[in-house]
């Protein structure tokens, strides 16, 4: 597999969270590699289809027809299957074991001569792993959190932007009608990208972000000055991953083996509980959740993700490998994979976006 072996066929692979324009990058990347006569694999559910063996699909045009607006990903995804920490069964335990040997078998079997990792920190970070042990690897950047360092945008990012701004426009009618606290819980985990976002965009009152731990006195009076001034009701959007200045992020599930992350939730339900308590003020909680994930992609994630799909091709054809596709605008560019993985993108506190909020009048809780 390793080497400089002309290549003939390569396999792609879609791991962790699923993002809208994961198909697209598929479509992408078949028919960028179709136009060089290379055969494409898919890897379904992450690593779990080269693991087994049983998981190698053939995509070809047509297989990939119809793809571009279509949300998900036809591979399966999963957050599970980490080769190198696969959880194994023994004895009535279950252990976190290196199957990744086992992977690269099954790929070097089916007579693959690289491959497309399209994955968020945790899916690049393994791609990483089979990058060192010599396997050709190009990543492209996914994950609506938009927090992976390396590229000034993930593909996902924009439609989950979008839905989300679309259900705080929402909530301003339901909200103003009740003379209501509205809090809406988005997704980001460890970056608020989506919640700052959506939330100046959608004209909330309080933005709650984890780059910068809130105070509820804080947010209980930018709601309290709000109803002052007039306006009968507020809207909180809040991070999955916000915290309470002192406190600690808001877990609904801890880790499980085998698994990327804890399950975070919870903190609107919270909020909207101590919010109605301190200020009298009937307050109500929403969490968006998986929405965020779902749907069609918006035009600026299919084209990105139809950039992104094709440029790991191109770099893969020019011998560019253990590196992450990336956008640099105007340029869609390589950066090494070592410079992105266990790294993390936050959102700049003295960044335009959080100063322009602050202008705006938005509390953003400290
Ligand atoms: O990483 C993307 C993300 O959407 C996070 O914001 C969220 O915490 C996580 O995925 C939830 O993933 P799941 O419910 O699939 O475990």
């Amino acid at each position: 597999m390793a080497g400089t072996k002309p290549i003939r066929r390569i396999a792609i692979t879609t791991g962790g969270g699923d993002a809208p324009g994961l198909n697209a990058v598929i479509r992408a990347a078949v028919r960028a590699a179709a136009r060089r006569g290379w055969e494409v694999l898919g890897i379904e559910r992450g690593y779990e289809g080269a693991l087994t063996g049983k998981g190698l699909v053939v995509l070809d045009r047509d297989k990939v027809r119809g793809l571009l607006g279509l949300g998900g990903t036809i591979l399966g995804t999963t957050n599970r299957g980490d080769p190198f920490h696969y959880p194994v069964k023994t004895g009535g335990r279950v252990v976190e074991t290196d199957l990744s040997e086992k992977v690269l078998r099954n790929l070097k079997a089916a007579r693959v001569d690289a491959l497309i990792a399209v994955g968020g920190d945790g899916s690049l970070a393994i791609a990483a792993r089979f990058a060192e042990k010599g396997l050709r690897v190009v990543g492209v950047p996914k994950t609506i959190d938009n927090d992976l360092e390396g590229t000034v945008v993930t593909f996902g990012f924009d439609t989950a932007v979008a839905t989300a701004t679309d259900a705080i426009d929402k909530l301003h009618s339901t909200a103003f009608s009740h003379e209501r606290v509205m809090v809406v819980e988005l997704m980001g985990r460890y970056a608020g990208w989506i919640a700052l976002h959506a939330g100046v965009a959608g004209g909330a009152d309080v933005i709650l972000i984890p780059e910068l731990p809130f105070s509820l006195d804080s947010v209980c009076a930018a709601v309290e000055a709000r109803y002052a001034s007039g306006r009968r009701f507020a809207i909180v959007v809040a991070a999955e991953g916000a915290v309470p200045a002192g406190g600690g992020t808001f877990v609904k599930k801890g880790k499980e083996p085998g698994r990327e992350h804890v399950r975070l939730g919870g903190i609107a339900e919270w909020l909207a509980r101590e919010i109605e308590t301190r200020t009298g003020r009937e307050s109500r909680s929403l969490v968006l959740g998986h929405l965020q994930r779902g749907g069609s992609p918006t035009t600026f994630d299919r084209l990105i993700a139809t950039r992104f799909g094709a440029a790991a091709v191109r770099f893969l054809e020019e011998g560019r490998h253990g590196c992450m596709v990336a956008l640099d605008p105007p340029r869609v560019t390589a950066v090494p994979l070592s410079a992105v993985v266990g790294r993390l993108k936050r959102v700049p506190l003295d960044g335009d976006i959080v100063v322009s909020a602050r202008d705006m009048g938005i509390c953003m809780g400290d």
